[in-house]
């Protein structure tokens, strides 16, 4: 390193030489792809995490996540790449990227345990001239009220973060992570990334490092424009498919086809963008970054409605497709209690290894309480134990002897799925995406 380079410009120096060591804190959904990335721009990358069988599966060369090929885990490791558990390791990182989860609890509030375990764990390793960055989903305020003061507090030689120019310290900013699991339309580079820091020169620092390996970076001013950002775009989200999920059920009982709508509106050059319906939301992101926001809201006395609304509609959707397919065995002489219900997809959406917040868990429980047999098909997942909200220890069932079921509810629409033979060979499908919707057959429901 060379001595006569202040702080700033040394980090500077060592991005643009592609000598800065990069750690990255939670090997998730999130941290692996962006390590992955890092490496690829030949950074030398150590991922953290406090999951043992994480750190032993990628020092082994193992991946634990589906699209991720372990080829890339080993080409990874031909740069540096490797993980730990161990945050001593945190002094001699030039950059620390943190990618923890950022769940609600049980009342629906935000749960920060993880971020400020990480940022108590960081702190007494902390060194000047290093540039600390939050990821995870969070309300506007986090990184200054949470992350910021556990770091100052914790750590042993009383330094501070920079905050004003030409300060001496340690440098914070907030980076929203904007992953699309399962889009392979657009390029992970192609995503402007963006930046907001605590002063000018952290902005600048963290535009320069994702600037490495993302085509645009985007700098705001402050981390809680850049927070705010993030939930104004998965807001956004929210409120539209919730939008169409209340215009769906209105088109049912007008025996008006929703999709063919949505594709006729989508023909607008302008002013219009599609979203489409579904059993529900799913995933980390869309069914709980909202309530993030409407939290943070109540502390100055104000109501997020909007989110509300969303919430509300959202969340009663499951509970509609278990009536839609109630009344379609209705139709057919028979009764949920007892039925035998074969579900097609736990994955929270298309081609995704994610069961986070899926309605499908939901469905299940319903249905179980219902009376029905429950059984599930989904090529991601060969058995389902249980999780923070559900217990269902269910093992994958074959795509065999459809006609067995009452009813194959498809929740899920995995694009391996033949669809027009599972029409033919069923004796009730009860669609909950549209997934047959080229199909003309009358055992189909959409709902
Ligand atoms: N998954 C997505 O598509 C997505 C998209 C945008 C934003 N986000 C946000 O990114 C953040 C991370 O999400 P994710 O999907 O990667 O979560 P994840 O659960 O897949 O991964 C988080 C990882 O962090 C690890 N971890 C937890 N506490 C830790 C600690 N103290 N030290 C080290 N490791 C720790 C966990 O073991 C886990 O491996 C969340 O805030 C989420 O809202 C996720």
């Amino acid at each position: 390193m060379d001595t006569s380079l202040s702080p700033t410009a040394a980090l500077e120096s060592r991005i643009a030489s592609r000598q800065a060591r990069i750690g990255i804190i939670g090997m998730g959904y999130v941290g692996l792809p962006l390590a992955l990335l890092f490496s690829e721009e030949r950074f030398h990358v150590t991922g953290f995490d406090v999951d043992p069988a994480k750190v032993e599966q990628l020092n082994a060369g193992g991946s634990y996540i589906v699209r991720i090929p372990s080829t890339e885990i080993a080409q990874a490791q031909r740069s540096g790449f490797c993980a730990t558990s161990s945050y001593g390791e945190i002094a001699s990182m030039d950059a620390v990227l943190i990618c923890v989860p950022t769940p609600l609890d049980e009342f629906h509030q935000p749960d920060l345990r993880y971020v400020r375990e990480t940022a108590e764990a960081i702190a007494p390793h902390l060194r000047e001239g290093q540039l600390i960055v939050l990821e995870s989903t969070t309300y506007p305020g986090t990184t200054e009220e949470v992350l910021l003061p556990i770091l100052e507090a914790e750590n042993p030689s009383g330094l501070r973060a920079v905050r004003r120019n030409g300060e001496r310290g340690f440098y914070v900013a907030f980076s929203p992570e904007r992953e699309d699991p399962g889009n392979e339309t657009v390029a992970r580079r192609d995503i402007p990334k963006v930046v907001g820091g605590l002063e000018n020169t952290a902005t600048a620092l963290a535009a320069s490092l994702y600037g490495t390996i993302f085509q645009r970076t985007v700098p705001v001013s402050t981390p809680a424009v850049a927070e705010m950002t993030k939930l104004l775009e998965n807001i956004y989200r929210c409120v539209n498919i919730a939008l169409v999920n209340e215009l769906k059920q209105l088109c049912e009982r007008m025996e008006i086809d929703i999709f063919e709508v949505i594709d006729a509106a989508s023909t607008k050059p302008f002013g219009f963008q599609a979203f489409y319906p579904g059993p529900g939301l799913g995933g980390h992101c869309i069914p709980i970054d909202p309530f993030y926001l409407s939290w943070k809201a109540k502390q100055f006395d104000f109501h997020t409605r909007f989110i509300e609304l969303a919430g509300e509609v959202n969340t009663a959707m499951p509970y509609y497709v278990i009536d839609r397919t109630a009344n379609a065995l209705n139709q057919r002489k028979k009764c949920l209690n007892g039925a035998r219900i074969l579900v097609l997809g736990l994955a929270y959406k298309r081609d995704v290894d994610d069961l986070r917040e899926s309605p499908s868990l939901t469905i299940i429980e319903l249905l179980r309480k219902a009376g029905a047999e429950v059984c599930y098909n989904d090529p991601f997942f060969p058995t389902v134990g249980r999780g923070r909200h559900y217990d269902l220890n269910m093992s994958c069932t074959p795509l065999e002897d459809l006609g067995q079921y009452d009813a194959v509810l498809i929740v899920t629409d995995h694009t391996s799925y033949d669809y027009v033979r599972i029409v033919a060979e069923s004796q009730l499908v009860v669609d909950s995406r549209g997934a047959t919707r080229g199909i003309r057959a009358e055992n189909i429901v959409h709902c």
